[in-house]
């Protein structure tokens, strides 16, 4: 690697390294302790672990005189690395009030000074620069998990705690729009044919998005926008939860174990609905888009509507045709934004086909549920090292999410990229795409 990609490279991690001190700057050492669910993580268990991944995959293997920072570290900031031993067991780790806050910041400082070390001293190839490009991704997956598990934390307590105290400058909401600008829903139609899907891996992609394959599709049409607030509500006021024949099997089930009668942070005060969102309890904004709904709720309501999920083949072709040639995020509302919850869409950003922007706003906002199963494209093989276990190995009872979210970096989401989630699981900010098929 050329003196210049060495600096692109070392430039880029500091931005992405800073970018996560950023997030955690509002909170306190007890806010940074919890855990609240078994899936959810301590805030200092994610500052500890995406460093673990550097120290793992790069320091340790790579840099003959890596200076080990704590040898129980291997054990307690492994997440599901099998082959490199048991991990720690993932709903105890709100049990771990040692390594205190602070000697996990000097364990993020030791691999900063040491990742810098290598990146200018030592001989890095092609190869390595990969696997830093795959820590930053991790990383940049992190930052998203660490605001949703510090909401779900502060979800918990009854007095709906900001994440952000004072005057809440780092939220901008955007101004409550009249009715009237409010994006009309109307649908992108697709034909029939033999499209190509998955990441052609010339720029940065997991290894779950490729190989890029062709795949027959019928014609189908996808709704350009997201499903708002007002239209979840009608779902629920007219009974939604109460009907059996909406309702998966599965998704069924689970309403009535669990109780739920609205997406997962909705709270009723005196006959008003409001949300918990990190900015406290607010209003529910009506055309704002659904958020926090799990996929069984997403099914129901769009089996409700007369319609169903789009496929994730559908939502990639969709955005391939619709949305910018590059695949990359536009103008979408995600982290970079500042507001860390959906807003509403408008119709200066929807109009089909306007792909000079993004054209309709696939990107952003909201996680979208698909009704595919995650499973390996064609192809697909799993590295037979550790880093094989990224992402193949839940390829089994999850399924596919697209689009990214008010809480994802910009410069992390492209229209190839699956996230997988459970189906009962609502903590990610998640919301519904409508989709019918074209007869
Ligand atoms: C793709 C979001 C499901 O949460 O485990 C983090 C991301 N992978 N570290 C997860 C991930 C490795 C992953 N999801
Ligand atoms: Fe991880």
């Amino acid at each position: 690697m050329s003196l210049d990609e060495r600096s692109a490279l070392l430039i880029k991690y500091q931005s992405v390294r800073q970018q996560t001190e950023r997030i955690v700057e509002p909170l306190s050492a007890e806010d940074l302790q919890i855990q609240s669910m078994p899936d959810a993580s301590p805030g200092k268990w994610h500052l500890a672990h995406t460093s673990w991944f550097f120290e793992t995959f790069i320091l340790q293997p790579h840099c003959p005189d890596y200076d080990c920072f704590h040898p129980d570290f291997h054990h307690l900031f492994n997440s599901y690395y099998n082959a490199l031993g048991t991990p720690f067991a993932r709903p105890q780790r709100g049990l771990l009030s040692r390594p205190s806050l602070e000697q996990v910041i000097s364990y993020r400082q030791h691999i900063d000074t040491e990742i810098e070390r290598w990146l200018t001293e030592e001989q890095v190839d092609g190869d390595l620069a990969n696997l830093l490009v795959l820590g930053l991704n991790h990383e940049q997956q992190h930052q998203e998990l660490l605001l949703t598990d510090i909401k779900h934390g502060l979800s918990i307590n009854p007095m709906a705690p900001p994440y952000t105290q004072g005057d809440g400058e780092q939220l901008k909401q955007m101004p409550q729009q009249d009715r009237d600008d409010l994006a009309e829903l109307t649908w992108l139609r697709v034909p029939e044919d033999t499209y190509t899907l998955g990441s052609d891996g010339k720029a940065f992609s997991f290894d779950n998005e490729g190989p890029a394959h062709q795949r027959y599709q019928p014609a189908f049409r996808i709704a350009s926008r997201l499903v708002t607030n007002a239209e979840y509500l009608t779902f629920i006021n007219e009974g939604g939860y109460e009907q059996s024949r909406l309702w998966l099997s599965d998704g069924w089930a689970y309403v009535n174990q669990s109780g739920m009668r609205a997406p997962l942070y909705w709270r009723k005060v005196e006959g008003a609905w409001y949300e918990f969102t990190l900015s406290g309890l607010q209003p529910i904004n009506p055309d704002a888009p659904v958020c926090h709904v799990n996929f069984y709720e997403a099914d129901a309501f769009a089996t409700w509507a007369g319609f169903r999920l789009p496929t994730e083949f559908e939502w990639e072709i969709a955005a391939w045709l619709h949305c910018q040639k590059s695949g990359a995020a536009g103008r979408g509302n995600m982290l970079d934004s500042g507001h860390l919850h959906p807003q509403a869409e408008h119709d200066e950003l929807n109009a089909p086909g306007s792909s000079t922007v993004d054209g309709p706003q696939l990107l952003g906002n909201v996680w979208q549920w698909t009704s595919s199963a995650y499973q390996p494209y064609p192809g697909f093989r799993a590295s037979a090292d550790a880093v094989g276990e990224y992402n193949g190995k839940f390829m089994c009872n999850q399924m596919v999410l697209r689009g990214g979210s008010c809480v994802t970096p910009r410069s992390h989401i492209r229209i190839s990229y699956r996230n997988f989630f459970y189906p009962h699981q609502a903590w990610q900010f998640t919301g519904i795409r409508l989709a019918g098929d074209d007869l």
